[in-house]
């Protein structure tokens, strides 16, 4: 028999999205539904997850356990959202009050708007009011069913800023239930201070931010804005190269607006995902999908430039890619933290069934980050990451749209949000 300290009992449906990651083409849509599903967990890890009648002939709560009546509601695992730029400081409220007047986000950032302007406002931060700002967010993305985010750097720009962003993320992985997975990004774009000199920049990312950030161990991915208005594919080409010899894994924004071959890049160098894909070739698809480098796109993105322009996610998906969705959450291109919103896009404007939508922001979402180990779906020796949504099944994820169905979250084994709030610390 197995234990359980926690038991969730009468799931109206249970998803556990359990089986091989990532899932790739048709695979995408087995995402594990059973009635009346039952989830038992152990120390925060899961030790059952099925039906009612299998539950009590498999599992013993020990002495004490705590069970959970779902009460009908619908049960899937915790969103990992695998793409943000969570800790910046300042806000683009104002100049999306001039992009709904017809400027476009890159007038803004020929125009020294856009990702400075939020540079500006992070060098300018202390490490406490990012801090402040941050948890503020981390809670927000708790409530909608986050319980594993990556989040980058790249509002500084330089050893110190940079170093501030992601000693932020290490303090906050004390201070709040979210797994955070922290990327150096010192690669978003080029400072104001060496416009004028880009090669000098990427010197001192190769000879010194790489190595200083890899050896003081503040970040497990390397990620680079690969894109004209930032760096071109063959600058590209030696940043992956250094941040792999210096022990980094490697995610790039490939291919967002204009076709550069960063899709290819990144499968080539064997990076973890290429994300955006928003103007990727053909090529790039092909490549991606014969590899195991990871495709993240991020709906938000298009949606929130009001743009016509979307990723190629049907090609992506029916050709093997192993599809993710993800937040992109920033101030300037996706002011969006919701997964449920996510999914939602995903399933309204790039054509994806609930059932990949669904699969794209929790198994394959945690294949992009290298944690499928351990999160992304609800299946024996995972962390307990589950959540309860009111709605009657999958479907209506994204058939109630505009809604956030998350009511009870429970993160290794805890519960931390309580019928839509956060359960006191
Ligand atoms: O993923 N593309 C580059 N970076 C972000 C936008 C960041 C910003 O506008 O501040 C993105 O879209
Ligand atoms: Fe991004």
């Amino acid at each position: 028999m197995r234990s359980a300290d926690l038991v969730v009992a009468g799931c109206r449906e249970l998803v556990t999205c359990a089986g091989p990651l990532p899932r790739r083409g048709r695979a995408m849509r087995q995402i594990g539904a059973v009635e009346n599903g039952w989830v038992a967990s152990f120390k925060g890890i899961i030790t059952f997850a099925g039906t009612e009648d299998d539950f009590h002939a498999q599992v013993e709560p020990e002495p004490g356990a705590v069970t959970l009546d779902a009460r009908g509601l619908m049960a899937m695992p915790g969103f990992v959202d695998a793409h943000t730029h969570l800790p910046f400081a300042g806000d683009r409220a104002r100049e999306f009050g001039l992009r709904i007047q017809g400027w476009t986000y890159q007038q803004l950032a020929e125009r020294g708007m856009g990702i400075q302007t939020t540079v500006k406002a992070t060098r300018a931060a202390s490490l406490d009011d990012l801090l402040g700002l941050t948890l503020r967010r981390l809670d927000r993305m708790l409530l909608s069913g986050t319980t594993t985010v990556e989040a980058k750097s790249g509002y500084g720009l330089n050893l110190e800023d940079e170093i501030k962003q992601l000693e932020c993320l290490r303090d906050l992985t004390a201070l709040h239930p979210i797994d955070i997975v922290p990327t150096f990004m010192g690669a978003h774009d080029i400072p104001p201070e060496y416009r004028d000199r880009r090669e000098e920049y990427i010197r001192l990312l190769v000879d010194t931010l790489i190595p200083e950030v890899r050896s003081r161990g503040l970040a497990e991915f390397f990620d680079v804005f690969c894109e004209p208005s930032a760096f071109s594919l063959e600058e590209t080409r030696i940043l992956v190269e250094a941040a792999k010899a210096a022990g980094f894994k490697v995610k790039i924004h490939a291919d967002e607006f204009v076709t550069l071959g960063g899709a290819e890049l990144a499968a080539e160098t064997g990076a973890a995902s290429a994300e955006h894909l928003i103007a990727v070739s053909d090529e790039g698809i092909a490549r991606l999908a014969a590899s195991d480098t990871a495709a993240i796109l991020l709906p938000g993105v298009s949606f929130f430039l009001m743009m016509d322009k979307k990723a190629p996610a049907r090609r992506l998906i029916d050709g093997g890619a192993a599809v993710a969705l993800a937040s992109d959450f920033n101030p300037g291109s996706s002011h969006i933290n919701a997964m449920p919103f996510i999914l939602q896009l995903g399933v309204f404007t790039l054509g994806l069934t609930v059932e990949e939508a669904v699969m794209a922001t929790t198994g394959n979402a945690a294949y992009a980050l290298g944690r499928h180990e351990t999160v992304g779906s609800l299946e024996p020796g995972k962390k307990m990451d589950l959540l309860l949504c009111d709605v009657a099944d999958h479907v209506s994820l994204a058939y109630e749209a505009g809604r956030n169905p998350v009511r009870t979250v429970i993160k290794n084994g805890r519960v931390v949000v309580e019928d839509g709030r956060r359960s006191p610390r």
